[in-house]
């Protein structure tokens, strides 16, 4: 089975997942916006790996949207600060994505301020006041925005991997 993994990444965090899994899948590991400069076959697995931003995976539609992937053949990864164990929040992200019937996995990624202009800064600003607004709010997703810190955790990859290579 000839497996790609395609990511887009704003500070870094998704590029270490998708690079660890390019590493231990021994394969192809490409940047979103390079899709248009390789052929793709039919017959091909690929896993894409987007942050998350207000919700949304980053260019998860415009791939779909270019490539046109058979559901089946595709995998999708996300990142970002939602903390693992608000299974509503993630069920929603996949809903959201339209990923009701695709394998998909969450991951935490981090937070890199330097790297942020201010649009990027207000959003993140906005999202942790209303946390911290909602009695139900995520708690650990609005302590983790406070400030710079990186929350990956690789060896989360172990299950994908097994289940990829169980296929
Ligand atoms: C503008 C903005 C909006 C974000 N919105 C969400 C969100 O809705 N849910 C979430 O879990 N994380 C959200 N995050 C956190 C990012 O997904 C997280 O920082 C991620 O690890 C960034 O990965 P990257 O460096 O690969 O882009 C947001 C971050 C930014 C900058």
């Amino acid at each position: 089975m000839k497996t790609i993994v395609v990511y887009s990444s704003k500070t870094g965090f998704t590029l270490k997942y998708a690079k660890k899994l390019s590493e231990e899948l021994n394969c192809e590991l490409i940047h979103v916006k390079d899709i248009k400069k390789r052929t793709w076959s039919k017959d091909e697995t690929v896993i894409y790996g987007g942050s998350l931003k207000a919700g949304i995976i980053r260019d998860l539609s415009h791939f779909n949207k270019t490539v046109k992937v058979n559901p089946r053949q595709l995998i999708v990864f996300a990142c970002g600060l939602t903390s693992r164990d608000d299974q509503v929040k993630i069920q929603e992200i996949k809903k959201a994505n339209h990923l009701e019937s695709i394998p998909f996995y969450y991951f935490p990624g981090g937070v890199d301020y330097s790297q942020l202009g201010f649009a990027s800064k207000s959003l993140l600003k906005m999202i942790c006041k209303s946390i911290k607004k909602d009695p139900q709010g995520d708690l650990m997703m609005a302590a983790r925005l406070e400030k710079s810190g990186d929350y990956t955790e690789l060896d989360l990859l172990k299950e994908m991997l097994q289940q990829i290579n169980n296929k």
